[in-house]
C-alpha cells in the first residue's frame, strides 16, 4: 500500500501530489525533506553539488543560472514549492555566497515558475545563529550592498555564518509582504534549526573546542540536538497547501535555544 493510499484508508484526505524543488537535497536536512515529501507521494527536483537532478554550485552566478534553467526544463515551467536548504558553515566568502546569495537566487529565480500553482509556497533554512552576535558591516552590505563588496567583507569579518543567517531571515521578513510574494499568494518563511545531526554538524564537531563553543551557543533544554527529519516535517508543513496564512516568519525549531538566548526581549 502506498503512503497516500494509507491516508485514504485512515479516512484523511490525501494531499494532491505536488512538485517541490529542494536545494541541498543530497545530504542532511535537504535529503530528509526530500525523502519525507517523496514518501507522501510528491515529486522532488533536487539541486546540489552532487547526487541530484540539477548539479549546480549555488555559490556562483553560473550555478544559479543553471538551477533556474534546469528546473524550468525538468518541470515544464511549473512548480508548486521551493525549499532553499543548501548551506555551509565554513570561514569566509563561500559561506556568504551560498547561505545568502545562493538562497536568495533560488527563491527569486524560481518564483516565476510558481505562478501557475494553486498553492505556491517557499521556505528557506535559517539558523538559531541568526540571533547570535553578528558583524553589522557585513549585514548592511548583504542587505543593501553588492555581492562583490559583501564577499570582500566576509573575507575578514567575524561571525560570517551567523551574519548570513540573520540577513537571510531579515530578507524574508522584508520581502514576504511585497506584491511579488504575498501579493502573488506565496507564503515565504524560514525554519531556524538549533543543532541538527547532519554532516555539517559532524564536521564542526571534529574539533572539541568548536563543539564546546557551538553547544554553549545553542542551549537546547527540550530534547537537545535532533535528527534532520524533525526539520523536514516543519519545512513540509510550511510549504504544504495547509499553510495559507503564515508568512515572513522565522520559526525556531531549536529545543528552546531562542528562548534561553533572547528571553523576554522579543515580546
Ligand atoms: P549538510 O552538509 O548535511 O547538507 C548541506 C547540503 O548543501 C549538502 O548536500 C551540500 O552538498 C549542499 N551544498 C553545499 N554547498 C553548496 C553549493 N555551493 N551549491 C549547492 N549545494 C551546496 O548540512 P545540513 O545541516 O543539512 O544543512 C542544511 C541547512 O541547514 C544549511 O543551510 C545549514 O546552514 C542549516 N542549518 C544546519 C544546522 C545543523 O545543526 N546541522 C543548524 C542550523 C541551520
Amino acid at each position: 500500500m502506498t503512503n497516500m493510499e494509507a491516508h485514504s484508508a485512515n479516512g484523511t484526505r490525501p494531499a494532491a501530489p505536488r512538485l517541490y524543488v529542494i536545494t541541498g537535497s543530497a545530504s542532511g536536512i535537504g535529503l530528509a525533506t526530500r525523502q519525507l515529501l517523496e514518501s507522501q507521494g510528491h515529486r522532488v527536483i533536487g539541486a546540489d553539488l552532487h547526487d541530484a537532478e540539477v548539479i549546480a554550485d549555488l555559490s556562483t552566478p553560473e550555478g544559479r543560472t543553471t538551477l533556474v534553467e534546469d528546473v524550468t526544463e525538468l518541470s515544464g515551467g511549473r512548480i508548486d514549492a521551493v525549499l532553499a536548504v543548501a548551506g555551509v558553515d565554513i570561514a569566509g566568502p563561500a559561506t556568504a555566497a551560498i547561505n545568502y546569495y545562493g538562497a536568495i537566487a533560488t527563491m527569486d529565480g524560481l518564483r516565476p515558475l510558481l505562478h501557475e500553482s494553486p498553492a505556491p509556497r517557499v521556505a528557506a533554512v535559517s539558523s538559531i545563529t541568526s540571533v547570535h552576535p553578528f558583524d553589522q558591516q557585513l549585514l548592511d552590505t548583504l542587505l543593501d550592498g553588492t555581492e562583490e563588496d559583501a564577499l570582500a567583507r566576509a573575507a575578514t569579518a567575524p561571525q560570517v555564518y551567523a551574519t548570513t543567517k540573520r540577513a537571510l531571515s531579515r530578507w524574508i521578513r522584508r520581502h514576504a509582504v511585497d506584491a511579488g510574494w504575498a501579493g502573488a499568494g506565496i507564503p515565504l518563511n524560514a525554519v531556524a534549526p538549533g543543532l541538527v545531526r547532519t554532516e555539517l554538524l559532524k564536521r564542526l564537531f571534529e574539533d572539541p573546542e568548536t563543539q564546546r563553543r557551538i553547544e554553549a551557543g545553542s542551549p537546547m533544554p527540550l530534547g537537545g540536538p535532533y535528527e534532520p527529519v524533525a526539520a523536514a516535517e516543519l519545512l513540509a508543513w510550511l510549504t504544504s497547501e495547509t499553510n495559507g496564512h503564515m508568512t515572513g516568519q522565522t520559526i525556531f525549531l531549536d529545543g528552546g535555544a531562542d528562548v534561553v538566548l533572547r528571553g523576554d526581549s522579543t515580546w
